[in-house]
């Protein structure tokens, strides 16, 4: 939550961090600096021509740097908020990656049932409090042959990250991927009792 307190107003902004930018209304969109090494980390990340799904773009807080900075084929930006989603499709445009991101409107589980299954080599799931809602579409949206990498973030209480972990890659098993941790990070301090932390997992389609 944002007060004014004095000076000019300025809602809309133009971030710019390790050679991207990102443009948005801060009083009604969030950008938590806090996540800069993170989106760093994720174009160090992707690899040469991936497909990546990014089910919770935003504005493209995950997307934009990963176009700009990594050589992907294609990224799939679902957002379901219109005002973000109008957002990303101007930051695909300033930072000249249309080639590259295809944004795209509404809920990343319909989305992804109805048109992004088996596509991906990595999955971006950039959301807090219910992240475990999409996991099915996270997994179904990955390539059936190979599988692929799934960045699965949330808040979880101080000290309970290994059981977190443990539980989701669980769930993951449930679904009837096996499923491999690659590592999990804490992104950063969320509140008194929680952080928010990121949890990268290899899924591949049980036998
Ligand atoms: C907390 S923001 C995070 C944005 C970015 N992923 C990041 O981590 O910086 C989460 C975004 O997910 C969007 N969102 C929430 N539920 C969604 C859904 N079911 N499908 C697509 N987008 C969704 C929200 O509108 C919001 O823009």
């Amino acid at each position: 939550m944002l007060k004014h307190l004095a000076g000019e107003r300025v809602a809309e902004v133009t971030h710019r961090e390790y050679g991207y930018m990102l443009r948005l209304n801060l009083e009604r969109l969030m950008l938590s600096l806090g996540n800069s090494l993170e989106r760093l980390r994720m174009a160090g990340l992707t690899g040469g021509g991936e497909t990546v799904v990014d089910m919770f773009a935003g504005v493209g807080q995950f997307s934009i740097p990963v176009a700009v900075l990594a050589t992907p084929r294609k990224i799939f930006s679902v957002e379901i908020n219109p005002e973000a989603y109008r957002y990303l499709v101007l930051n695909t445009r300033l930072n000249r990656v249309e080639d590259i991101v295809e944004p795209i409107l509404g809920d990343c589980r319909e989305v992804v049932e109805e048109r992004l299954q088996g596509v991906a080599d990595r999955v971006i799931m950039g959301y807090l409090m219910g992240t475990m809602e999409a996991l099915p579409q996270a997994l179904k949206t990955l390539r059936r042959d190979v599988g692929g990498v799934i960045h699965f973030h949330e808040l979880v209480r101080r000290s309970e990250e290994e059981g977190f972990v443990e539980e989701l890659l669980g769930r993951v098993e449930s679904e009837g991927y096996e499923a491999r941790l690659l590592r999990w990070r804490k992104v950063k301090s969320y509140s008194r009792t929680r952080n928010h932390i990121v949890v990268d997992f290899l899924a591949v389609r049980g036998g």
